[in-house]
């Protein structure tokens, strides 16, 4: 059972604890997450674990990427089967409250620019701002090795990736690719809230984005983008936020397929909003 620790102080100590062998110094990898863990956050904990020689891992429903009118309250919080799950795959988790990340007073916010632009930026304006502050504030608190970051947040990994470079953080930043249901669904702690025949709809989505990408490998990228939008509402999605087909790394809107590529996806069906991503 990983040792559960709840403010940064205690965080420090514990990995002191654990850098500091006989035999030299651990390597410590992260793996932040919002809890109600399946099993896309356990490969991501595995992924860690290939990189390191302990895994922290931290679960914290971050209340500054959420809008007001977002599902914050309803937000799983499964903190008991999340420590299950992760049964001696983490060293330590670190399950904080809002004041030890928030104190009372707290005026920081970090706002990174070049890969946040459009995309959920466009639907989601808090969101990479509060992203990039929890997630500085988790690395800058236990200053890991390495830390992994899903590629199902596909843009969040890549404003991640900028923000630690640009601020010079001493972490590694790797992507881990997406884990699917057998239809193909990407796993998130947000298909909890599908209805079945919802979760009927959900599936459509990564093969349509299969689709697109076939598409787009023709040639003409703004077509293939738009037949997926309309094949996402014919399939029951009612509304679309955006399919776009970006340059992988900056996400800047490209024309042609000369470098490597990804489809991003998001689409909504009742209250639930899905995003996924491939690449093309
Ligand atoms: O991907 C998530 O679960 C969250 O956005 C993260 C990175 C843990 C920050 O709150």
């Amino acid at each position: 059972m990983a040792h559960i620790v709840s403010t940064i102080a205690e965080l420090r100590s514990a990995i002191a604890a654990l850098k500091h062998t006989s035999v030299g110094r651990a390597r410590i990898g992260m793996v932040p997450t919002m809890g109600a863990l399946h099993d896309g956050h356990v490969s991501l904990v595995t992924e860690a674990k290939a990189h390191c020689d302990h895994v922290v891992v931290s679960i914290f429903v971050n209340p500054a990427q959420f809008a007001p009118h977002e599902d914050f309250d309803a937000y799983p919080r499964t903190l008991d089967a999340d420590l299950a799950r992760l049964g001696d795959a983490a060293a330590i988790v670190f399950a904080p409250n809002a004041r030890e990340m928030y104190p009372e007073g707290f005026a920081t916010g970090i706002t990174v620019g070049g890969p946040s632009a459009g995309l959920e930026t466009d639907f989601r304006p808090h969101f990479f701002t509060g992203v990039a502050t929890v997630v500085a504030k988790l690395l800058i608190a236990a200053l890991p090795d390495i830390a992994v970051f899903g590629e199902k947040d596909y843009q969040q990994l890549q404003v991640v990736t900028r923000l630690v470079r640009d601020l010079a953080l001493p972490t590694r930043i790797i992507g881990a690719p997406t884990l699917r249901e057998a239809d193909g669904l990407a796993m998130s702690s947000r298909n909890a809230y599908l209805s079945a025949d919802e979760r009927k709809v959900a599936a459509t989505l990564n093969v349509i984005l299969k689709n697109a990408i076939l598409q787009a490998r023709r040639g003409d990228l703004r077509a293939a983008e738009m037949a997926a939008e309309s094949a996402l509402t014919t399939a029951g999605f009612d509304s679309v936020d955006y399919v776009a087909i970006r340059d992988a790394e900056s996400l800047s809107v490209i024309a042609a397929l000369e470098r490597p590529a990804r489809i991003l996806a998001a689409a909504k069906i009742g209250k639930t909003r899905l995003i996924d991503n491939m690449a093309v």
